[in-house]
């Protein structure tokens, strides 16, 4: 929970972030317990407490760490994990492997032999040459995978629109279209180290209405249905994707999770019903919607260039290094001055980053109280994509997270050091100088 203090300011999780900002040092990243605990409930509360046989799978690329692991098997979810090294940290956060979906489009035969080795709960398969690799190595090591297919269903959600053809053109999945994705079951329904019990899709990201849901569940409903009339096989579980999406700035107005949830489930209710299939287990991926909005990131503020009639510049000691989305996407975001957490004085002023191209902005033209060298501006709903996709450009390290509740502040990663980057490089012994 965020609020403001009688020293007017900004609170989360009842720890003083300014106080976090000196004691950890800037940027920091600040994840609310609270907040990621109540949206996990929300997500837990509105597809599974009624529903056992349906699963909610956290899509660890948005944020991930082994304390977030833990956090996440505690609310009863499970983990969507694309990469060696995320199941490596889920594995090694001691998360339940029955509980992980492995995910990726092109998955190495390393990766699914850890995959295999570990016995984890689902390998999504995305093509024709990992349903083969899998098969192979499956034999070899005498396992047998319960697999889904990601099927390409043809439809991109935009946001608050969708239309239905435009995921053709995709790198993930086998596409419903030309009937790939109908040889694909039939494929995978006699390979013998295999078990397929259920098929994948996802439409996109940022998604604020049930309706686009709705169209992939149409699609995938009627798609069902052929399957059956040609092979007799009826899915025993079926994956949604993730995609929830969530307010950045006051604009944004995403339906709450419990109205997607409803409509979906009703959704496929019916459809089973008019087409006689079996009602599958409904799986959903969600990661914005779990994190964004436990994330805040405290920067400090530095130089300020004011061009007059045309710009304030902000320069804060972050940047792109610890959130590319404004760079990357045009994301917008909203901000809080930490230290004059109230609304007073305010002027427009755009956030720039400490990096060296003009594009490293974190957020144009925001009305703020007025500012000056050392305040602490609060970024909020940075849970999501900004610490899973930061880097070490211009040789910047990578900021501390803490995590809070209760006024208790906890470090879940540490702040990365001057010698963490270089730590893997090396001269070649040629380059030494030893004259000098
Ligand atoms: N499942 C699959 C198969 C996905 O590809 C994704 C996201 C998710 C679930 C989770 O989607 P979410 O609920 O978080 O929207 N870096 C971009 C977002 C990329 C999403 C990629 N796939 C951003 O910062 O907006």
């Amino acid at each position: 929970s965020m609020h403001i203090n009688s020293k007017g300011h900004l609170e989360i999780g009842g720890c003083d972030t300014v106080k976090l900002s000196k004691q950890y040092g800037t940027p920091l990243y600040v994840i609310d317990e609270e907040q990621l605990r109540k949206n996990c409930r929300s997500f837990y509360n509105s597809f599974k407490a009624d529903y056992p046989e349906n699963n909610v799978i956290y899509a660890s690329k948005a944020f991930m760490t082994t304390a977030i692991c833990k956090i996440i098997e505690e609310e009863g979810l499970g983990l969507d994990v694309v990469s060696g090294g995320e199941l490596y940290t889920a594995l090694k956060a001691d998360f339940p492997v029955k509980n992980i979906f492995f995910h990726g489009n092109n998955k190495s035969a390393e990766e699914l032999t850890m995959a295999l080795e570990y016995g984890i709960g689902r390998i999504i398969v995305d093509n024709w040459f990992e349903l083969n690799i899998l098969n192979e190595l499956s034999g070899k090591m005498k396992k047998k995978p319960n697999i889904y297919l990601r099927i390409s269903p043809g439809v991109e959600a935009h946001t608050h629109e969708y239309i239905k053809t435009g995921q053709i053109d995709s790198k993930f999945g086998f596409p419903l279209f030309n009937g790939d994705a109908l040889d694909a079951i039939k494929y995978a329904l006699n390979l013998e180290n295999i078990n397929l019990i259920g098929l994948h899709c996802h439409i996109g990201s940022q998604i604020f209405s049930y309706k686009s849901y709705n169209a992939e569940i149409e699609i995938m409903m009627n798609f069902l249905k052929t399957v059956k009339d040609v092979t007799s096989w009826e899915v025993e579980e079926l994956d949604l994707g993730g995609g929830f999406g969530i307010a950045y700035v006051d604009e944004d107005d995403p339906q709450p999770i419990e109205t997607i949830a409803k409509e979906i489930i009703k959704s496929v209710k019916e459809f089973s019903n008019a087409l006689n299939l079996r009602l599958p287990g409904i799986i959903v991926e969600p990661g914005r919607s779990i994190i964004g909005n436990a994330g805040t990131t405290l920067y400090k503020v530095g130089a300020i260039k004011n061009i007059p009639n045309i710009r304030k510049y902000v320069s804060v000691d972050g940047g792109m290094t610890d959130n590319i989305r404004t760079a990357l996407y045009g994301a917008k975001y909203s901000a809080i001055v930490a230290n004059k957490a109230k609304k007073i004085n305010f002027e427009k002023v755009s956030i720039a980053g400490k990096c060296c191209e003009s594009g490293d902005m974190l957020i144009w033209d925001i009305e703020l109280p007025q500012l000056e060298s050392g305040d602490i501006i609060a970024i909020t709903c940075t849970g999501a994509y900004n610490y899973s996709m930061a880097s070490n450009y211009n040789r910047i390290t990578r900021p501390a997270v803490v995590l809070v509740q209760n006024g208790n502040a906890d470090m879940i990663v540490a702040r990365e050091t001057y010698d963490d980057l270089i730590k893997n490089d090396i001269i070649p012994d040629r380059l030494i100088n030893k004259n000098k």
